[in-house]
């Protein structure tokens, strides 16, 4: 991103007055400060070379004739309505100057011109004018970031999530977004958001998981300088930060029972009050959460209400996991290869077969993440164009791949061989996600504790490092 700052000086100025001395002065002086400098002689003139190419900021005298400095500000706007213009007045004039702030001008000043005045206000006007510009660049990005196009997915379960994120966007019904870690969840509520009629207004996330009960309405709704040892300034909380637009509230499932009931409250008022404010304050904000837990198993446990669950959850997508949806590993390997692949030295953009069967039989417990990480990584250690199997983490090949089944035509096998080799590896998965843990491993394979504790030691298994068994 440009700094608006270090481009300030390759911008463009049109000078307009009719007064031919002071608009060659004024060309100069702006010229002296690295501007690239135009000038017309009068509104028609400068409406004539707008049209041609903007300019950043517009420098103009109100009286002219026939067309006005006025009249030249209402129709550049119409042009150009982020044009920054910027008014000379001579005293007299100086009602219609102010009365033209209102009317979209920049800022005035008053002739007889002071040399410094007008390098201030023409640099900050370009300051204004570019950070403005930066943050339509800023947005842009944004949203194409988070366009429909760059939610990846071909199986029928994420045809239903992207059918329902089309509808939600249109509407402004609160969303709750559920699944495992991973699997898109804050992808889909910037979605929801920059696709939304709100698109223009804030969208403030917040994560719920990190926000500790005793700050959780100083952070929601903000305080008044002194409302609190520490508060030193007034500060607005994110319900007012996204009025008009979006709130997304990350980690709902974390909430304490304490916070549910103020977030519940906030909502339902539709008004909020800052900590140590008499004054409560009308907030109009739609609200996206998310969450990796069952909040439904989560209200009938007690542990959230149901009352905001059902405030909430006005429209629910659930985002399934990647383990089952086989179908999108693939589209989702070559869309990362594409983002990562093209910044890795000399460009990979292949998967060759044998690195794609292992990513299509691997369990994914990370989600659409982990797959995002080992790509980003394979693209790095890639050493042709395309990304070969041993560019892929160890991890794919033990863990949770199936011991493929030998092929009788190439080779005969020995049954109990084959099958104690299979047996093997189940234990040593099971025992690596259970951390050593007896019990635990026993339930994963579905035997009793005792089977699995002779197993282990009829076939000389060795506990994996870094792992006892209990
Ligand atoms: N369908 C998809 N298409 C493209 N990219 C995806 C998709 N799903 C997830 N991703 C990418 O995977 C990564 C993880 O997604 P995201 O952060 O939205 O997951 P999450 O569900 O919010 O996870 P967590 O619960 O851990 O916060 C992001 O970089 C996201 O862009
Ligand atoms: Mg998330």
């Amino acid at each position: 991103m440009v700094n608006p700052l270090e481009s300030e000086r390759s911008c463009s100025i049109l000078v307009v007055d009719d007064d031919e001395m002071l608009r060659e002065i004024l060309a100069v002086m702006l010229e002296a400060e690295g501007y690239q400098v135009e000038m017309a002689s009068g509104g028609e003139e400068a409406l004539e070379l707008f049209e041609h190419r903007p300019f950043e900021v517009v420098v103009s005298d109100i009286q002219m004739t026939p067309v006005g400095g006025l009249e030249t500000l209402r129709r550049l706007r119409l042009l150009d309505p982020e044009v920054a213009v910027i008014l000379m007045t001579a005293f007299s004039t100086v009602e219609s100057a102010v009365s033209a702030l209102r009317d979209g001008a920049y800022d005035y000043i008053v002739k007889p011109l002071d040399d410094d005045e007008v390098r201030v206000t023409v640099r900050n006007a370009l300051r204004q004018r570019l950070l403005w510009r930066e943050n339509q660049q800023l947005r842009r990005v944004l949203r194409d970031r988070f366009d429909f196009d760059n939610i990846i997915g071909k199986s029928p379960s994420m045809h239903r999530v992207f059918a329902l994120v089309r509808k939600v966007s249109r509407s402004l019904a609160n969303v709750l977004i559920s699944g495992p870690s991973g699997t898109g969840k804050e992808l889909i509520a910037n979605a929801i958001h920059f696709n939304s009629p709100r698109s223009h207004h804030p969208l403030v996330a917040i994560n719920c998981s990190a926000i500790p009960d005793s700050l959780f309405e100083s952070e929601m709704f903000g305080h008044v300088k002194g409302a609190f040892t520490g508060a030193v300034t007034s500060s607005k909380g994110v319900f007012e930060q996204a009025n008009g637009g979006t709130l997304f509230l990350d980690e709902i499932g974390d909430l304490s029972l304490f916070c549910q009931a103020k977030l519940l409250r906030a909502i339902q008022q539709g008004e909020i009050r800052p900590v140590g404010s008499p004054k409560a304050v009308d907030v109009d904000v739609r609200i996206l959460s998310a969450t990796n837990k069952e909040l439904e198993s989560e209200v009938l446990a007690g542990r959230f209400r149901e009352d905001l669950y059902y405030r909430l959850n006005v429209v629910n997508i659930q985002l399934p996991r990647l383990a089952h949806r086989r179908e999108d590993i693939g589209v989702l390997a070559y869309h990362f290869l594409e983002r990562y692949g093209a910044q890795a030295e000399g460009r990979v953009h292949r998967i060759s077969r044998d690195a794609m069967k292992l990513l299509l039989s691997y369990r994914w417990p990370g989600d659409v993440r982990q797959l995002e990480n080992i790509i980003e990584r394979a693209a790095i250690l890639a050493e042709g164009d395309s990304v070969e199997v041993e560019d892929l983490p160890d991890l794919l090949r033990t863990q949770g791949t199936r011991p493929r089944t030998p092929d009788l035509s190439q080779t005969p096998v020995q049954l109990d061989e084959v099958v104690r080799q299979y047996e093997v590896d189940l234990i040593l998965q099971a025992l690596s996600r259970s951390n050593g843990n007896i019990s635990k491993a026993s339930e994963l394979l579905g035997v009793n504790r005792r089977t699995l504790s002779s197993r282990i030691q009829r076939y000389g298994i060795e506990v994996p490092a870094g792992l006892t068994i209990v």
